[in-house]
């Protein structure tokens, strides 16, 4: 049903961000334990970059992040979803908030290329499980047409 409504929110005559916004929106409402929804986008002028897009959720510092660094930095430099049940046993991790027990990043690729990403962080710990990731890897995939 949520891939159906991703589904939607591409076919609506709207921008970029209207839609990620609306993504984020769909996503904290209908999965239990999704305290931060958001997308950093790879910056078209410097590669090595991510910029935080759309997000609903507390306001974080983390507006750049290089490739490599973070929980999102490492998803692009290894190209796969990256699923921490547990964010206080990453060595390379960035924090937003103390609150924060589990993450979810998922790569968005166009034409292969990885250019944004969905980051989706909770409260509770392991709230994110293999079924969240395929789910994620498939509604990320559909988000590529968007770019
Ligand atoms: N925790 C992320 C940083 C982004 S915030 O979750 C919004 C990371 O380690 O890359």
């Amino acid at each position: 049903m949520i891939l159906e409504a991703v589904e939607d929110i591409i076919n609506r005559d709207s921008s970029l961000d209207e839609a990620l916004l609306s993504v984020c929106r769909l996503i904290s409402k209908d999965v239990p334990g999704c305290d931060w929804v958001g997308f950093y986008i790879i910056d078209p002028q410097n590669s090595d970059e991510l910029v935080l897009g759309p997000y609903v959720g507390a306001p974080t510092e983390h507006s750049r992040i290089a490739v490599g660094r973070g929980i999102c930095g490492q998803a692009v430099e290894k190209g796969e979803t990256i699923l921490v049940k547990d964010v206080s046993k990453e060595s390379n991790y960035l924090s937003c908030s103390i609150d924060v027990k589990s993450e979810i990043v998922v790569p968005i690729r166009k034409d292969g290329k990885i250019v944004a990403e969905l980051d989706i962080d909770s409260h509770e710990k392991a709230n994110f499980n293999a079924e969240h990731k395929e789910i994620f890897e498939k509604l990320c995939e559909k988000l590529g047409e968007l770019f």
